[in-house]
C-alpha cells in the first residue's frame, strides 16, 4: 500500500487530488489479502476503475483507493454459434471490444470507445447508440468487502437499468466486481437505427456494414462528439437524460416543436438533457478552468488548473436554469466522491 498517491491520471477530470492510502489489485488474492488487514476495516474506501465516471469534489480522499487492475480475457465455452468471454475487471473496456469485433463476436459493438474498464461496465449499465451492457451480460463475480467472500450474480440480481444497478443503489460500496461473463454471437443483426449512425454510414458509402465497420463507424461519431479525454479532462456524460410525463412534454412540445425524445417505460418520455442545457444557453460557455463542451453540452470539461468544486458549482447553475426554463431537473450521472 502506498501513501499520499495524487491521483491525477487516475480521474478523467484530471484534477489533483491526494488519496492518503493507494493500492493496485493485480489479482482476486491481492484483494482478499487487503481486506483481511485492519487499514481496510477501519477506513473509507473508493474502489476506482478508470476513473471515468467520477467527480473528485475535494482535493484529498481520506482513505484507501483501491485500483483495479486484474487482466485476462477467456474464452469460457464456444457452441451453437453462441460464445460466453470472461473478461478481468481491470480490461480496458474499449480495447476489449475491439478485440472482440475483431473475432466476430457481436454484441457490444455499438459500445465501442467508451473510455472506462470492464468491470465499471456493469455498475452503471453503460449504454450507447441503442445498445446496453445489460443485453450481453451473462453473470460477473464480485468480491464482498465485509468478508472477502465470492459471490456470482446473474443477470437478474444486477436489477439493471437506464445506467444504474444494483452496485450503484441497494449494494453500493458493499461488492467489488473482478470478472464479468459476456454472453456474445458470432451471427446477428446490426443495431444501426439509432441517432445519426445511418446517415454516417450512408454518407460514407457503407449501406450494409459488416460488424468491423460499424465499430470503426461507432469510433468515428463519438470522436467527433466527444472530447479526447487525453486533451481535455472530462467524464462524458455529465447528467442522465431526464424522463418527464406525457403531459408535461406536450406542453413543452408546443413551445420547443423540434424537441427530440424517445419514448420510454410507462407512457413516459426521455428528452436529451444536452440539448436542454444547450437551449438554456450553456454550450460552448466556458471560463479560465472549466465549461461545457462546444460539441454536446452534456458533457462538462476541464481545461486545467481546476478543481471538483469549479464543476460542482457550475453543474448546479446548470441544473438551476434548466429547471428555471424547462421546470426539469435533471441530475449527474457522474459519481460525486
Ligand atoms: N443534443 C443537442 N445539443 C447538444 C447535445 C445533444 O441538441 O449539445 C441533441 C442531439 O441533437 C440529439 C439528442 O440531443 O437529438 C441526443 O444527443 P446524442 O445522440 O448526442 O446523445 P445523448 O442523449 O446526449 C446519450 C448517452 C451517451 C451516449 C449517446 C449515444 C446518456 C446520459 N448519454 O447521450 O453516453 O454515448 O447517447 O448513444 O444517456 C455517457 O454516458 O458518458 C455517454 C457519453
Amino acid at each position: 500500500m502506498k501513501s499520499n498517491v495524487n491521483l491525477r491520471s487516475y480521474n478523467s477530470f484530471g484534477f489533483n487530488v491526494t488519496a492518503k492510502h493507494f493500492v493496485e489489485i493485480k489479482d482476486t488474492a491481492d484483494l482478499q489479502n487487503l481486506i483481511g488487514t485492519t487499514d481496510f476495516k477501519k477506513e473509507k474506501r473508493l474502489i476506482l476503475s478508470g476513473g471515468n465516471n467520477i467527480l473528485f469534489t475535494d482535493d484529498y480522499f481520506d482513505g484507501i483507493v483501491i485500483l483495479m487492475n486484474n487482466k485476462g480475457i477467456d474464452t469460457i465455452s464456444d457452441n451453437d454459434g453462441k460464445v460466453i468471454v470472461r473478461a478481468q475487471a481491470g480490461e480496458d473496456w474499449p480495447a476489449f471490444v475491439k478485440l472482440m469485433v475483431s473475432q466476430g463476436y457481436y454484441g457490444i459493438e455499438n459500445l465501442a470507445h467508451i473510455p472506462g474498464k470492464v468491470g465499471a461496465a456493469p455498475v452503471q449499465n453503460i449504454g450507447a447508440y441503442g445498445m446496453e451492457l445489460k443485453d450481453s451480460f451473462l453473470q460477473c463475480e464480485a468480491i464482498e468487502l465485509d468478508t472477502g467472500d465470492k459471490r456470482v450474480f446473474t443477470k437478474e440480481e444486477c436489477h439493471f437499468g437506464y445506467r444504474q444497478s444494483v452496485f450503484k443503489n441497494e449494494l453500493k460500496g458493499q461488492y467489488i466486481i473482478v470478472s464479468v461473463d459476456f454472453q456474445l454471437a458470432k451471427q446477428d443483426k446490426l443495431k444501426l437505427d439509432y441517432g445519426n449512425i445511418k446517415s454516417y454510414l450512408v454518407e460514407h458509402g457503407m449501406e450494409h456494414p459488416t460488424l468491423q465497420q460499424l465499430h470503426d463507424a461507432i469510433c468515428a461519431i463519438r470522436d467527433a462528439k466527444l472530447p479526447d479525454v487525453r486533451r481535455i479532462g472530462n467524464a462524458g456524460s455529465f447528467f442522465k437524460n431526464p424522463v418527464i410525463g406525457t403531459g408535461q412534454f406536450e406542453a413543452l412540445q408546443k413551445l420547443y416543436p423540434d424537441i427530440p425524445h424517445y419514448p420510454d417505460a410507462d407512457g413516459m418520455v426521455k428528452v436529451p438533457a444536452g440539448w436542454l442545457i444547450e437551449k438554456a444557453g450553456w454550450k460552448g460557455w466556458r471560463d479560465e478552468h472549466v465549461g461545457v463542451y462546444e460539441r454536446q453540452a452534456l458533457v462538462l470539461v476541464h481545461y486545467g488548473g481546476g478543481t471538483g468544486r469549479d464543476v460542482v458549482e457550475l453543474s448546479q447553475k446548470i441544473q438551476q436554469s434548466v429547471k428555471e426554463k424547462f421546470g426539469i431537473q435533471i441530475s449527474p450521472e457522474v459519481n460525486f466522491i
